[in-house]
């Protein structure tokens, strides 16, 4: 029997280390020239015969710091089984009271405060000068699927649990979480949401030519709220294990309609050949 096809990537964040009730078809730890991806992929059938592959950010066993993340091998690794869509999942701090502990987010913009300190190219150390287009930093199409499939996969579990679009996500480097100033800072910006995993990720995908886009769980409020403590893990952990068992319900409800809407729609297209005019020169 050939290979399955497998076009979309789940990518698990804290506490989403695995899927359910889903065939297991395999598992694959692909070489890259980045090393190998975070954990083992694995390789998911539905009834229909439609395939998911899952790898976990940080590790099957959470072993990896945001920093340490071997994030172009994961990208690397999801490309080289012929993945065309990624779908991310991550846990968020707040920086808005809207959006509560237990929300869901797809976001539609990045403040990058990671730069500099994480590879964050395919190109680095090489002899080639690209430059991607990054204005939109997540794949449109893709968003726009899933905010209405989230939401209906929401609606159906019947759990208070709000689902927000067109947020901006503030990826900071960590360990540590943000001082109250920072916090604040961050809200002036204009985030509304903070965490330290989307980066190097999400550019990463563009120049592999990749739809990628952001599922984010609310953990907790950050730090910016004078009345309450600032964030500690417990509270972050607290939330943690409801957001990935709704996560993991979410994406075993979606998986068929976007597999559907990958083959039929725009989402996947746009991404293909997005890096055509982005190579500038090879330096000798
Ligand atoms: N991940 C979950 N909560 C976070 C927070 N408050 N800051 C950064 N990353 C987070």
């Amino acid at each position: 029997m050939s290979d399955p096809k497998v076009l979309i990537g789940v990518i698990g964040g804290s506490g989403l280390y695995h899927l359910n009730n889903l065939t297991l078809v395999k598992e694959v730890s692909p070489q890259t020239p980045w090393g190998q991806p975070s954990s083992p992929i694995t390789i998911f059938s539905l009834p229909s015969g439609t395939h998911v592959a899952f790898v976990a950010r940080h590790g099957a066993h959470h072993t990896y710091l945001p920093s340490d993340v071997p994030s172009r091998a994961n990208i690397a690794a999801l490309k080289s089984i012929g993945v065309q869509a990624i779908v991310a999942f991550s846990a968020v701090g707040s920086l808005r009271e809207e959006i509560r502990p237990g929300d869901f987010i797809i976001p539609g913009q990045i403040i990058d405060r990671t730069k500099g300190i994480r590879p964050a190219s395919f190109f680095e150390g090489t002899r080639i000068v690209a430059h991607a287009m990054f204005g939109d930093p997540f794949d449109d199409p893709l968003r726009g699927v899933l905010q209405t499939l989230v939401k209906a996969a929401l609606e159906k579990t019947g759990r208070d649990v709000r689902l927000h679009t067109d947020k901006t996500v503030v990826c900071m480097e960590g360990p540590q979480f943000s001082t109250r100033a920072e916090s604040e800072m961050y809200r002036m910006w204009g985030g509304d949401i903070i965490n330290m995993s989307v980066l190097p990720e999400a550019k990463l995908a563009r120049e592999a030519e990749l739809s990628y886009a952001l599922i984010a769980t609310a953990t907790d409020y950050d730090s910016w709220r004078v009345s309450e403590e600032p964030v500690t893990v417990a509270e972050v952990i607290k939330t943690l294990t409801t957001n990935a068992d709704t996560s993991r319900t979410v994406t075993e409800t979606i998986i068929e309609e976007l597999q559907a809407a990958i083959l039929k729609a725009d989402v996947v297209r746009s991404a293909k050949g997005s890096m055509q005019y982005s190579l500038i020169s090879r330096r000798d």
